[in-house]
C-alpha cells in the first residue's frame, strides 16, 4: 500500500492503512453492497453524471440508501484525484454494520461509505491484442446491478487467468453476454455489435461511448444478440471497460480471431476513443 495515500471513509479523509470497516459490516459479511469506478483523466471525472445514473439504479435495485447528492459526491471525489495523471475513482456503499448477523434488512443502520483513487495502469502492448476464453455464465440474473459480491466474475475471470488468457467472454444458453468485468463488441459482417442492455449485462459506460462515436463517424452498428458460434466467426472481437477502454482480442479459445491480427476497426475506434478522452478532459475543466 502506498504510504500516506488518502481514502475516504464515512465522512472522513484518512491514511488508508488506517481505514477499518466493523467485521459485522454487511458489505463483509454478505457483499451486501454496490459499487461504481469512474475513470479520471488529467483531473476530469470522465461521464461522471453517467456513471452517478448507474449508481442511483444500483441502489435503488438493492434498496440501499444514497446518502449523498450528486454534487456532494462529486465534493467528495476532487480531494482524492492528482490531475497530472490518469486515474480511476473506486468507491463503494454497503448497506451498513448492524448489531447481528441476519439476512433480512437492518434497521436504523447508515450505508458504509468507501472510495479511493489508483492511478490507472497502462495496458502493455494493447496493440498486440489478448486471447480469450469463452465459459458458460453461471453468474445470477440481476447483472444489471453493479454489486460488490462478483464471486461468479472472480472464477469466471479466474478461469481465464489459468488459461493464459487476459478475459474470459461470458455465453448463457449459447449467446454472449459480456465479459467477466467489461462488455464485448464484434464486428460480423461488416457491422460493429454488442449484445442489448438487459439484466443480464452490466450497462458499460465505456460500452455506451464505443456505440455514440461509432454513430457519429458513420460506422455500422447495432445492439443485438451475438451466438457463441457467430463469435467464432467473427472478423473482430474487443473488451470494452473504464479501466482497460478497448482491448482487441486476437485468438478466442485457442483459434486466432480472423487472421489472428488486430483488426483495422479497433484501430480507427481506439483514435477516436483517444481523441475524444483529450477533448473531454479539456473541455470539463
Ligand atoms: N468493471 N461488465 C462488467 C461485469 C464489469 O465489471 C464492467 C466494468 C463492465 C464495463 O463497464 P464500464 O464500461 O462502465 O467500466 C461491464 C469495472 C471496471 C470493475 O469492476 O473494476
Amino acid at each position: 500500500m502506498t504510504k500516506n495515500k488518502k481514502v475516504f471513509l464515512n465522512g472522513e479523509y484518512i491514511d488508508a492503512d488506517k481505514a477499518n470497516v466493523s467485521v459485522m459490516d454487511r458489505g463483509f459479511l454478505f457483499g451486501d453492497g454496490i459499487y461504481e469506478v469512474i475513470p479520471v483523466y488529467q483531473g476530469s471525472l470522465f461521464r461522471f453524471d453517467a456513471h452517478l445514473e448507474r449508481l442511483e439504479n444500483s441502489l435503488n435495485l438493492t434498496r440501499i440508501e444514497n446518502p449523498y447528492s450528486r454534487d456532494e459526491w462529486r465534493e467528495i471525489m476532487l480531494p482524492l484525484i492528482d490531475a497530472t495523471k490518469d486515474q480511476y475513482i473506486y468507491f463503494q456503499v454497503t448497506r451498513g454494520a448492524a448489531e447481528k448477523r441476519d439476512h433480512a434488512f437492518p434497521i436504523g443502520v447508515k450505508p458504509t461509505v468507501f472510495m479511493m483513487c489508483n492511478d490507472i495502469a497502462p495496458f502493455n502492448d494493447k496493440e498486440k491484442g489478448v486471447k480469450a476464453i469463452s465459459v458458460e455464465d453461471n453468474r445470477w440474473s440481476a447483472c444489471n446491478i453493479k454489486a460488490i459480491a462478483l464471486l461468479g466474475n472472480i472464477l469466471l475471470r479466474q478461469q481465464a487467468v489459468e488459461n493464459d488468457c487476459a478475459e474470459a467472454i461470458l455465453v448463457r444458453e449459447g449467446y454472449v453476454t459480456e465479459g467477466s468485468a467489461s462488455n464485448v463488441f464484434a464486428v460480423i459482417d461488416g457491422i460493429l455489435i454488442t449484445p442489448p442492455k438487459n439484466n443480464f449485462i452490466l450497462a458499460g459506460i465505456t460500452r455506451d461511448v464505443i456505440l455514440e462515436l461509432a454513430a457519429a463517424n458513420n460506422i455500422p452498428c447495432a445492439e443485438d444478440i451475438i451466438s457463441l458460434d457467430a463469435l467464432k466467426m467473427a472478423n473482430e472481437i474487443w473488451f470494452a471497460s473504464s479501466t482497460r477502454e478497448i482491448l482487441p482480442v486476437i485468438e478466442l479459445d485457442g483459434q486466432p480471431v480472423a487472421n489472428g491480427q488486430v483488426g483495422q476497426l479497433w484501430h480507427q475506434m481506439n483514435n477516436l476513443l483517444q481523441a475524444y478522452k483529450m477533448t473531454y478532459a479539456t473541455s470539463e475543466k
